[in-house]
């Protein structure tokens, strides 16, 4: 076999969410389109908001020289500064340009910031239910991967986490609005957060820092404001996209921000920067960068996601699935009425409904509904809810 054997072997394994997108593909096939009902891959319905589209044909209409070369890694400097402001306004510490570098989408900031700081055995803390790519980047550098537990609310649990941190643990990786829960961390809890790990710094003299993948920090619901985490513990970073917010993960156009009270944060910046470059990624998208410059405080109509939020919880609730309300993302993480959440999620298949069994995020015992798809995708799932909730005598 001319491939690696540790690739080979992850191939094997493979997704939850690539299997289930798969099987879908056959099944519209079989079936057609519009008789299959997909809530399995996290691919906005919304198109990007018409500021975007005005913004593309603007630079369509006045190219300036030069636009599209090479440019320094970290990214246009009137970029970064639009994304300094904007971040300055909405988490009250004061960024600047230097304090940002744009990049390939979350994925790509992650993988960044991963490859940076990760010595070979260095533990990173993530918890479940986890976006399943997490392995995949730790594993990508080196790291090892921690797996904590959350409680029923799918918060972590910080007497594990205080257990589990040790001299080896240099990051700890957060993500909320979480996919695949919808829950949004209370200001409160990353309060405590960072003082656990501020606590532990200084218990084994290190630097742990704490990665916050705000990839749907936009997409939060009923007014909430959005706790970030930024405050509460000065090793922090944040890692974000405009995939969701303004409904671009096609574009691949993200940014990594490094709190300004991070020590030896020039290090860090010149870091991530170099490990920019070298991964292969050179510079975010020349045009993307362009174009986000001035769409800092634009997002997609988030009142959409919300409205069918509520048209799927209150039907799944009717039904008597147990879920919790989301409160931000777009996604929905019930309880399986069977513990077995593969075979829950198999029926729903033969119904022609696609969704992703808890396993895929580390939790078994529950499936995962994406809702940012067409209402009549949407509306059209639930017949197949209820019967494979009649199936199991939930109802
Ligand atoms: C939690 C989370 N982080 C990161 C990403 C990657 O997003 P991007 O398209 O910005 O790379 C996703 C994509 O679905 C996600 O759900």
């Amino acid at each position: 076999m001319s491939i690696a054997d540790r690739i080979q072997k992850s191939m094997a394994q493979g997704s939850w969410v690539r299997r289930m997108f798969e099987e879908g593909v056959s099944l519209k096939r079989q079936y057609g389109e519009e008789n299959v009902f997909d809530l399995s891959l996290g691919n906005p319905v919304m198109e990007p908001p018409v500021e975007f589209h005005q913004e593309l044909k603007r630079l369509a209409e006045n190219p300036s020289p030069g636009m599209h070369r090479y440019m320094e890694n970290a990214g246009y400097p009137e970029t970064r500064a639009a994304v300094a402001t904007q971040l300055s306004l909405e988490t009250g510490i004061k960024f600047t340009m230097n304090d940002i570098i744009m990049t390939c989408g979350a994925a790509g900031a992650l993988n960044v910031v991963l490859k940076t700081i990760l010595n070979h055995g260095d533990e990173v803390i993530i918890f479940a239910p986890y976006f399943p790519e997490y392995i995949n980047y730790i594993d990508n550098h080196g790291g090892i991967v921690r797996i904590l537990p959350t409680n029923e609310q799918f918060i972590p649990k910080l007497d594990i986490l205080e257990a589990t941190v040790g001299a080896k643990t240099k990051a700890v990786l957060i993500n909320s609005p979480n996919n695949p829960s919808g829950v949004v961390y209370s200001e409160e809890f990353v309060r405590q957060l960072g003082e656990l790990l501020s606590k532990k710094e200084t218990q084994y003299g290190t630097q742990i820092f704490l990665l916050s993948d705000e990839a749907y920090r936009k997409i939060i619901y009923d007014g909430l404001k959005y706790p970030s985490p930024l405050p509460h513990h000065p090793h922090s970073i944040v890692v974000t996209s405009h995939s969701k917010d303004l409904a671009l993960p096609g574009e691949r156009i993200g940014y990594i921000a490094v709190n300004p009270a991070c020590s030896q944060q020039k290090e860090v910046i010149d870091g991530f920067i170099y490990c920019n470059r070298t991964l292969g990624y050179v510079n975010a998208p020349a045009l993307m960068q362009h174009l986000v410059s001035r769409l800092q405080s634009v997002t997609v109509p988030v009142a959409e996601y919300q409205r069918r939020r509520d048209f799927l919880y209150d039907h799944l609730s009717e039904i008597g699935y147990s879920v919790m309300k989301p409160q931000g993302a777009f996604y929905m993480f019930p309880k399986s009425p069977l513990a077995d959440d593969v075979a829950l999620v198999r029926e729903l298949q033969s119904w022609r409904v696609l969704t992703v069994p808890g396993s895929g995020f580390g939790t078994p015992g529950y499936f995962r509904i994406l809702y940012c798809v067409d209402d009549r995708t949407l509306e059209g799932a639930i017949a197949g809810f209820r019967k494979a909730a009649q199936k199991f005598n939930l109802c």
